[in-house]
């Protein structure tokens, strides 16, 4: 057993990390790295649950802004997140990890159903559970269905995954000087708008008091070493 100072963690998958250089789809190398990543944590003994996105198959903001009603186009995503959880569950279970999906749209042939209290107990028999379709409604994002559902299942941390190693205090894209946080509170996060997670999502953990860590998974054993509270990323409290 590591020396993990978090017990139970959700982990916040992007769907554009599963694409990997393609951009678009499920990369069947990445998706087996993160696996076997996501593994070899959960064999020293953490509970984890997953919330993945979408955007590598089907972003709703952006059909939206190009004149898709809101509503459709969201749903059209969570469908999409559905497909990432599958693929995500059987690469899992083919590393030897024990899953189980919950939808929060039934959808009964293919995944359990999120039930709250079903989902705690299957962390705590030692399985990862996947949630899929976000919250069941438009107008929340993956981000937001991932603080919620950590909140629901009483998880010590939300570990949000990401291409950059952390939170800037402008786009390390952009701007090679830009500096990165340690730490930051969520409020300097919302009042800089510093874009790591929509608002909403922000303010939930903030009002939970959980706490929220960004950090690449580009580099291996990243996610341990954040799990056991080294200084990678940038810690949001
Ligand atoms: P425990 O009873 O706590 O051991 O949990 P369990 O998940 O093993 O029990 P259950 O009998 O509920 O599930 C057995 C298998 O059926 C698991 O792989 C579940 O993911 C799957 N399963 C359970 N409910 C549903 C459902 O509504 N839809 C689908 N597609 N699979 C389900």
């Amino acid at each position: 057993m590591a020396d993990f100072i978090y017990k139970r963690a959700l982990l916040k998958l992007s769907g554009e990390h599963l694409a990997g250089d393609q951009g678009y789809g499920i990369d069947p190398k990445v998706i087996t790295g993160l696996a076997n990543q996501i593994k070899s944590i959960k064999d020293k003994g953490i509970e984890l649950a997953i919330t993945v996105g979408g955007g590598n198959i089907f972003r709703g903001m952006a059909a939206s802004t190009e004149g898709m009603d809101r509503s459709q186009a969201d749903y059209i995503g969570m469908l999409a997140t559905v497909m990432n959880a599958l693929a995500l569950q059987e690469a899992l279970e083919r590393a030897g990890v024990f899953t189980r999906v919950q939808s929060a749209i039934a959808m009964q042939e293919i995944a359990e159903t999120y039930i709250r209290r079903k989902a705690i107990r299957h962390l705590e028999k030692g399985r990862v559970v996947i949630f899929a379709a976000g919250t069941s409604n438009p107008y929340f994002t993956t981000d937001t269905s991932a603080a919620l559902r950590a909140c629901e299942i009483n998880a010590d941390v939300l570990l949000k995954a990401t291409k950059v190693d952390g939170v800037y205090d402008s786009d390390p894209m952009k701007n090679p000087s830009a500096e990165r946080f340690e730490r930051i509170s969520y409020l300097d996060v919302l009042t800089r708008e510093l874009h790591v997670m929509d608002s909403t999502a922000i303010s939930l953990c903030m009002d939970n008091k959980l706490p929220l860590i960004v950090f690449s998974l580009l580099k291996e054993g990243n996610m341990e070493a954040v799990l056991c509270g080294e200084p990678v990323g940038t810690t949001i409290y």
